[in-house]
């Protein structure tokens, strides 16, 4: 495969069609009002992306419930006061010829106190003083999930993608590690699979039949147990419940290191699959073209842009002009991304992450 190869289109399984193999990774930006209302800064980021020649973009995390959030100035969708603003970023996306969905957070276990947060752990033992969600409660943080996709759609989202990652609730549920209950949710991995496996049977009956839904998962720390992943993956890809799944590795190349895939890519743990009508891209340092197109060989149907997209807004358009394209070094300065048209709230967020800004 060639670095021609990711600008085919790509069919998913309900709704419009990618139109090239490039899909912008959720980005947490921290610029929205503090109501999770989107902001100018917003608007404005994301009005760049949607010029910028991606088949898909996905917003950062937003908030399902006003409890779950887990940072300052997170983009919220979990009332119908952000609708406004939701719609503009749909509109703009849609605008710029690229397919659109929203990211549905919600922190868990380390939602956010003194943002207002209520951390909501799948166990007593997780948060000292914090009992654990009720199975009540859990079905209601499911419902959130669910309504939270309705109001995207509401607002002209192609889809969303359902955050299934870093140890924020789903992936917290999936945990042996942080999740010991004994009902319904807890025990066996299908039980600890359930919170994810409603919320997407949730969303898919909630939703008209165009309406797209991604899961983003991450395979590490948390206590999770590659094995277990695996296997809940392949359920879900056997089911077709998603239109397409999101690895959310932070080096795409990474080999694993113990246990029954040892010496293999995290990657192909995955790919190896089969995988039915839903589509399988993964993220982790694709900082060139040639990289990119790598991970097709490798079995990805799409890449998954993060950090070469904040740093070079228009990565697939550089791309398609340079197939031997390079995505600038990391870190980078502040003025740098200033001058690249990033907000200053924005560069604040970044430059707490010390590989990426000096
Ligand atoms: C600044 C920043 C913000 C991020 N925000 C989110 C987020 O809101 N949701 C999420 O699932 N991942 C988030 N991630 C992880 C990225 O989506 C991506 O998986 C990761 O950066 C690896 O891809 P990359 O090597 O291309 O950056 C974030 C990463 C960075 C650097």
């Amino acid at each position: 495969m060639s670095v021609s190869d990711l600008f085919k289109p790509l069919t998913l399984s309900h709704g419009p069609e990618m139109r090239n193999r490039f899909m912008l990774a959720p980005l947490t930006n921290q610029q929205s009002e503090r109501d999770g209302s989107a902001s100018i800064f917003d608007q404005d980021w994301i009005g760049q992306l949607a010029q910028s020649d991606y088949a898909l973009i996905q917003t950062c995390a937003a908030t399902i419930e006003a409890g779950g959030i887990a940072f300052d100035r997170q983009l919220g969708i979990h009332s119908d006061a952000h609708l406004p603003g939701l719609t503009e970023m749909a509109a703009s996306i849609r605008e710029g010829g690229g397919l659109s969905a929203v990211q549905l957070h919600h922190a868990g276990h380390r939602a956010r106190p003194e943002l207002g947060g209520i951390p909501a752990p799948a166990s007593s033992s997780t948060v000292p003083g914090v009992k654990a969600l009720t199975t009540e409660q859990v079905e209601r943080i499911r419902d959130s999930f669910i309504m939270a996709a309705k109001r995207a759609e509401q607002a002209g989202f192609d889809g969303v993608s359902v955050h299934g990652a870093f140890g924020w609730i789903l992936s917290e549920f999936m945990s042996p590690l942080l999740n010991d209950r004994t009902d319904k949710y807890g025990g066996s991995t299908e039980n600890r699979a359930r919170l994810t496996v409603e919320v997407i049977e949730g969303i898919r009956r909630a939703c008209g039949p165009d309406f797209q839904i991604g899961w983003r998962l991450s395979v590490e720390r948390y206590g999770l147990r590659l094995e277990e992943l695996r296997e809940i993956t392949a359920d879900i890809l056997d089911r077709e419940l998603i239109d397409y799944l999101d690895l959310a590795l932070w080096d795409s190349a990474q080999v694993v290191q113990e246990g029954a895939f040892q010496g293999q890519t995290m990657l192909s743990v995955f790919t190896d699959l089969p995988r039915r009508g839903v589509r399988v891209g993964a993220a982790g340092k694709i900082m060139s073209a040639q990289r990119a197109a790598q991970l097709l060989e490798e079995g990805c149907d799409f890449v998954v842009i993060g950090r070469a997209g904040i740093l070079q807004r228009d990565f697939p358009r550089q791309v398609q002009e340079n197939p031997l394209y390079e995505s600038p070094e990391l870190p980078v300065t502040a003025q740098y991304l200033r001058a690249g048209g990033l907000s200053e709230r924005f560069i604040k967020y970044l430059q707490g992450w010390q590989t990426l800004v000096y």
